[in-house]
């Protein structure tokens, strides 16, 4: 059987990323529930981050630690992919030494080579692109909010980036009802999103009217950092703000997949709110939703 990545959420079916969703809030429950889950014994994941990282590469570490397996970080420095060695050979020799590779990189062309070129899965946590291991998160996060994906009403507020994009994906397999509410020049790309089933507003106020969940990310993202002064001025009125919740049904939940930039795409007062935020829930759920990415590709 060829070997299965984890690039993108749209390379797999809606049978398979709802299997996920739930196999992952059953690890989480057997995690809370202090039962041992080593289903990955003596198996190693190669990490390589050639950007930042807190959530990812601990959840990554504790699930593989978790699983009985272990993980290997490699930072931009150490790796130097595409500079020291070509991409092809890195993705070569890594498959020899470990039975998975995780990469966080700018260009997702980079990640869609290594995967091309390793013997063993390679999974997305991050590009330019798609942010897929958050947006799994965020179904879970949201799954056990409402038990039922289907029709539920998300709507992510400010820059269509990565993370919206696996969003709009996430969307497409499970029924989530979205809407992307972005100021003009900043809405999500055809050539990525194109025939995707996405609302697409510029008004926050409206947008967030029926929402059972307000999303949002931060305005400049990694590698973008020359664009902060425009974008500043872009989303001034795209801010998720407590006078923006009370346009919001009293249930919506907000999300973020953090890092945050308080103060600007969010204020304290929302994200601390205990009533309505869910962020940290949200940060936790990336451990049990790669456990499940992680044993789907390697069992
Ligand atoms: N949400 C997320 O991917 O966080 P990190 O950048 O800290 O990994
Ligand atoms: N859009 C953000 C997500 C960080 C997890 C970025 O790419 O920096």
């Amino acid at each position: 059987m060829a070997k299965k990545n984890f690039i993108s959420i749209a390379d797999h079916t809606e049978k398979e990323i709802n299997y996920l969703i739930r196999q992952s809030y059953n690890l989480k429950a057997q995690a809370r529930a202090g039962k041992k889950h080593e289903l990955l014994p003596g198996e190693s994941l190669a990490m390589i981050f050639d950007k930042p990282s807190t959530r990812t590469r601990v959840s990554f570490d504790v699930a593989m630690y978790e699983l009985g397996g272990h993980a290997i970080n490699i930072s931009a420095g150490e790796c130097g992919l595409g500079a020291r060695e070509s991409v092809p050979d890195v993705a070569r020799t890594l498959s020899r030494f470990c039975d998975a590779i995780m990469i966080r990189t700018f260009g997702h062309e980079t990640a869609v080579e290594l995967a091309a070129n390793a013997a063993v899965p390679v999974i997305n946590g991050l590009t330019d692109l798609l942010h897929p291991c958050q947006a799994m998160a965020d179904a879970l996060t949201m799954y056990e909010v409402t038990g039922d994906l289907k029709g539920v009403k998300l709507t992510y507020i400010g820059d269509a980036n990565n993370v919206t994009n696996s969003l709009i994906n996430l969307a497409d397999k499970t029924g989530i009802d979205i809407t992307v509410c972005s100021p003009k020049g900043y809405t999500p790309d055809k050539k990525i999103v194109g025939d995707s089933k996405y609302r697409l507003l510029s008004d926050p106020s409206a947008a967030v009217k029926k929402a059972d969940f307000i999303y949002t990310d931060v305005w400049v993202s990694m590698g973008q950092e020359k664009s902060s002064a425009r974008k500043a001025k872009a989303f001034k009125n795209y801010q998720v703000n407590a006078r923006l919740l009370q346009k919001a049904p009293k249930h919506a939940k907000v999300l973020h997949c953090l890092p945050a930039h308080r103060g600007l795409e969010i204020t304290d007062e929302v994200i601390d709110d205990p009533e309505r935020s869910i962020v940290f829930e949200q940060a936790e759920n990336r451990l049990h939703a790669q456990k499940a990415i992680l044993v789907y590709l390697l069992k």
